[in-house]
């Protein structure tokens, strides 16, 4: 029986040839300028020539002020989008279609990268205002944010917008939005971080507002036969918050506003919150998605074993996995899920001879 995850998957004339993503990772790997790196060529790069079907650049800011970190990946200008270019051409020569994810921190920006200590930076050693749905900080450590008004929301609306085109220009297929683990967008869906009272805030309608606008902006801003996909928080993880009833309803608006795929994620948005722990246990959101809103579902999380992964997509529970940390522990983790399943994925060329079977002594 042919694998389902090693079935090809053609979301808007874009075709995956198999359901293995590279889930988006922070790599902290650019200088202040947000350029790609060689690290970014060989990161992305090895997980291509490793199998899998769609590979995602980390959270990419579209503002020098949207980034978390001095460190972050970007994608305002030419440059940035000359920069990435040599990884997009890269991926797509693996067979692989090359993805970013567009992002804006909000209250989580000017922030250390996690293995400097992850708290705010002052405004006099390198930081920047950081700006936010309210003026409430991420926690103690975080950087205390400034309600944006109006125009700024306008302004970050419009970057992404402009990240897009840039994404465009780079090359890549796939577009996903970070609406997600705390980010600005995140910060406007979740009552834990959105107190306004005008028509950003309150109700359903009011915080789910900045999202849409962001979908739709940039669905407009993108050419045609490119893949945009939105990643949600699926809940707070806090009772009364933002939830999965709230996040299959706004999946269903983000399908009708332009988005293609809903990658279904969770947490993230108060540091105290309390995931329950285990292998796939965002899996049932992605499975409600895909039956309820009537568009694509990701699943993200917890997902390691080919087994596992194969049944996620075979039982259809969604439409393709995307893995991080087992992506980083084997940049071939999909040639072996291949191998495993008993499906067919090519190693490249000059690998060949490591799986050749039986294996004699190398020579020459
Ligand atoms: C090093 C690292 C960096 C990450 N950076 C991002 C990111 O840039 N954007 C994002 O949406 N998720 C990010 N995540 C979360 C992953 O994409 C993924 O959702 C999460 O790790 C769960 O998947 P896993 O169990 O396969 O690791 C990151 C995770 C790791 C381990």
């Amino acid at each position: 029986m042919p694998s389902a995850l090693f079935s090809p998957l053609e979301i808007r004339g874009v075709r995956l040839r198999n359901r293995v993503g590279v889930s988006p990772m922070c790599q902290y790997a650019c200088g202040p300028d947000g350029l790609a790196t060689p690290w970014h060529l060989v990161h992305l790069g090895a997980r291509a020539a490793g199998g899998a079907g769609l590979v995602v650049a980390e959270a990419t800011a579209v503002a020098p002020g949207a980034r978390i970190s001095p460190a972050d990946l970007g994608l305002w200008s030419q440059a940035h989008a000359d920069a990435l270019r040599p990884v997009v051409d890269f991926i797509s020569a693996q067979g692989a279609v090359a993805g970013v994810q567009l992002a804006h921190a909000g209250r989580k920006g000017s922030t250390q990268a996690p293995w400097v200590g992850r708290k705010a930076i002052p405004l006099d050693a390198g930081g920047w205002e950081v700006q936010a749905p309210s003026a409430l900080p991420f926690s103690a450590d975080a950087a205390l944010p400034r309600e944006m008004g109006e125009g700024e929301i306008a302004r970050a609306i419009a970057d992404f917008a402009e990240g897009a085109r840039w994404a465009a220009m780079a090359g890549f297929r796939y577009v996903e939005l970070h609406l997600a683990h705390g980010y600005l967008a995140h910060q406007f869906l979740s009552p834990l971080a959105n107190r306004r009272q005008d028509r950003w805030g309150g109700d359903f309608d009011g915080r789910t507002r900045f999202a849409r606008e962001v979908v739709r902006a940039v669905r407009a801003a993108l050419p045609a036969g490119m893949v945009l996909a939105a990643r949600l928080s699926m809940t707070d993880w806090v009772e009364g918050s933002w939830g999965p009833d709230d996040a299959v309803r706004l999946a269903g608006l983000l399908g009708a506003d332009g988005a293609d795929l809903v990658v279904c994620s969770s947490g993230a948005i108060v540091p105290g919150a309390q995931p329950p722990q285990g292998p796939g246990m965002q899996i049932p959101f992605a499975a409600r998605v895909r039956r309820e809103a009537g568009i694509a579902a990701g699943a993200v999380g917890g997902i390691t074993e080919p087994g596992q992964a194969q049944a996620i997509v075979a039982e259809g529970q969604a439409d393709l996995v995307f893995l991080a940390r087992g992506m980083l522990k084997d940049p071939n983790w999909a040639l072996h899920a291949a191998e495993a399943l008993g499906a067919q994925a090519p190693w490249p060329r000059p690998y060949a001879r490591a799986v050749a079977r039986p294996l004699r002594p190398a020579a020459g």
